[in-house]
């Protein structure tokens, strides 16, 4: 199975959940990418991996109009619902690869992306297609879970995701993030991060996990984990709670 395969899978048996999630419809969260974006109102939207749509569905008030892109027609068909609940007509939603957009060269002002890129196969391609799609002078905003320039840490947490679900490839370090938009040709203006709260029960039944990698997580989320990773992920030993690093780049395509 390749892993567009394993994603369609994986996320077509989670959709009503991803639509429910509050981590994904957290209204401060979903703040942070449309204060990035320093919106005017006349803006072009693409949201790379938009899943359930939550992204899509805060910038769409706020913009000419919106199209989410992504990979899973369930995710897709529950996104449309929330729209349609919230009375949003001008929200397209497509299915289609992050990695090969299909739409025209310059035919969007600002590209987004939220808790996705860590399922791309290949996200510096991913990267300069968003680039190429962009207009000259728009932007690209991506926030994703990041991996911390520790090779342990790093190590750790990667190995924490892909045991919660195999279809997650990597996070990357925010200096990774940077390198990704500049080999596209994106100038980087801001980054910043922080550390997301997850309740393991809530992560672990939205990921579909397995009950013997449940089990797995509980031991390596716990006092068993070295004293360096319990304080820089802030995990709870009893409940296993821990704090996600997630990174925001936010950059700009000359004019
Ligand atoms: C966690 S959900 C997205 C959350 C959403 N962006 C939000 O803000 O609520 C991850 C989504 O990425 C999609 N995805 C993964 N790889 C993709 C790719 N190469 N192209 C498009 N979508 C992809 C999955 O189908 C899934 O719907």
């Amino acid at each position: 199975m390749d892993n567009n395969q394993a994603i369609q899978n994986r996320f077509g048996e989670s959709a009503d959940l991803y639509a429910k999630s509050g981590v994904h419809s957290d209204p401060d969260d979903l703040r942070r990418m449309t204060a990035a974006a320093q919106l005017v109102g006349n803006e072009r939207v693409l949201d790379l991996g938009t899943g359930t749509a939550h992204t899509a569905l805060a910038f769409a008030p706020l913009v000419a109009d919106v199209v989410g892109l992504d990979l899973t027609q369930e995710m897709l068909d529950a996104g449309g619902r929330l729209a349609r609940e919230r009375g949003i007509d001008n929200l397209d939603l497509k299915l289609g690869d992050a990695e090969a957009i299909p739409f025209e060269n310059e035919s969007f002002d600002l590209v987004v992306a939220r808790q996705c890129p860590h399922h791309f196969a290949d996200v510096a391609l991913a990267v300069r297609e968003a680039a190429r799609v962009l207009r000259p002078g728009g932007r690209l905003l991506i926030l994703d879970s990041i991996s911390l320039p520790n090779a342990k840490l790093d190590t750790f947490m990667n190995a924490v995701e892909i045991l919660r679900d195999p279809s997650h490839v990597r996070n990357y370090s925010l200096a990774q993030w940077k390198s990704f938009f500049e080999d596209a040709g994106i100038v980087v203006r801001v980054q910043h991060d922080w550390l997301l709260r997850l309740e393991f029960e809530d992560w672990t039944k939205r990921g579909g996990t397995a009950a013997p990698a449940v089990a797995q997580l509980r031991a390596m989320l716990s006092s068993d984990a070295p004293s360096e990773v319990l304080e820089a992920y802030a995990i709870d030993r009893v409940s296993h709670d821990f704090g996600l690093p997630v990174g925001l780049t936010e950059g700009q395509k000359p004019a």
